[in-house]
């Protein structure tokens, strides 16, 4: 899909890859309405960005009918959705056990109700209000949904269960929703970012990012405009669907 003239639904955008992405796709001609629950930093990014072009609303994706809500106000604000991607989501560390502690399963649940059911519920409000639109073009394109992995899907490390079986629910999503959604003309891809610069990756200790940047060929983290680019590389090519694509700069996550 040609991007200008698009209209695009983006969470976690008042922060790191969510709000570069929502800065790129503006820059490209796409309204976009964003959804997060820091509402200083989105106000202020629309008031960069101009109200004619961007809309925040407060959100927490955890609550299905506020999403429901959020989706709704994106269609009558701007008249219709293709683009949805989901980069709210957030990291949790703690080992399975320690010789003095075991990991939370309330700070799991927590973080599969955010990373996993917040994906879905806007996936799938997403989905239903792009079956309504009209193509927009003979490809019989009418919406791409974008979910958010990491390659802590693949090779989570030390105290990673949690972030890493939600990212892995991610990558585990994404066949069966772009098979579901085929019919409709809406594709569904994941993005498994490596380590990218951003407010999460920051507050990780110095200890944490010296190793990462171990694992990491090209000897510095990614930045997240080369995420946001990746976001519209998928929108625009109209044949990539039901895949996760690894954006690591060729990041292999090592034992710790
Ligand atoms: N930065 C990286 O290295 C990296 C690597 C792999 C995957 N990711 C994934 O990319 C996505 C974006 O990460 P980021 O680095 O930009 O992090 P970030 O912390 O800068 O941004 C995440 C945003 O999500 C919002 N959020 C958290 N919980 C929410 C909720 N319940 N409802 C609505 N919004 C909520 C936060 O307020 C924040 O603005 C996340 O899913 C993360 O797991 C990041």
């Amino acid at each position: 899909m040609k991007l200008e003239g698009l209209v695009g639904f983006v969470t976690g955008g008042a922060s790191g890859l969510g709000a570069e992405t929502v800065k790129q796709l503006v820059a490209a001609g796409v309204k976009v309405t964003f959804g997060d629950l820091n509402s200083e930093n989105g106000e202020a990014l629309v008031k960069e960005l101009g109200e004619d072009k961007a809309k925040f609303l407060e959100l927490d994706v955890t609550d299905e009918k506020a999403v429901e809500a959020a989706i709704k106000t994106c269609v009558d604000t701007f008249g219709g959705l293709h683009i949805a991607v989901n980069c709210a989501g957030i990291a949790a560390v703690g080992q399975t056990i320690t010789s003095k502690s075991m990991m939370s399963f309330s700070t799991m649940r927590l973080v599969t109700e955010i990373n996993v059911f917040g994906t879905i519920y806007v996936a799938a409000h997403a989905a239903k209000a792009m079956s309504k639109n009209k193509p927009v073009n003979d490809r019989g394109e009418r919406g791409v949904i974008i979910n958010v992995a990491s390659v802590a899907a693949y090779e989570g490390q030390r105290g990673q269960v949690s972030y890493s079986a939600s990212k892995g629910a991610i990558v585990g999503i994404t066949t069966p929703m772009a098979r579901d959604l085929g019919r409709f003309g809406i594709r569904v891809v994941a993005i498994a970012p490596g380590t990218i610069m951003s407010p999460m990756l920051a507050a990780q200790t110095d200890k944490m990012k010296n190793l990462l940047l171990k694992d990491t060929p090209l000897g510095r983290f990614g930045e997240a405009d080369e995420f946001a680019h990746m976001v519209r590389s998928c929108v625009e090519n109209s044949y990539l669907n039901g895949v996760t694509l690894r954006m690591d700069g060729g990041t292999v996550l090592s034992y710790s």
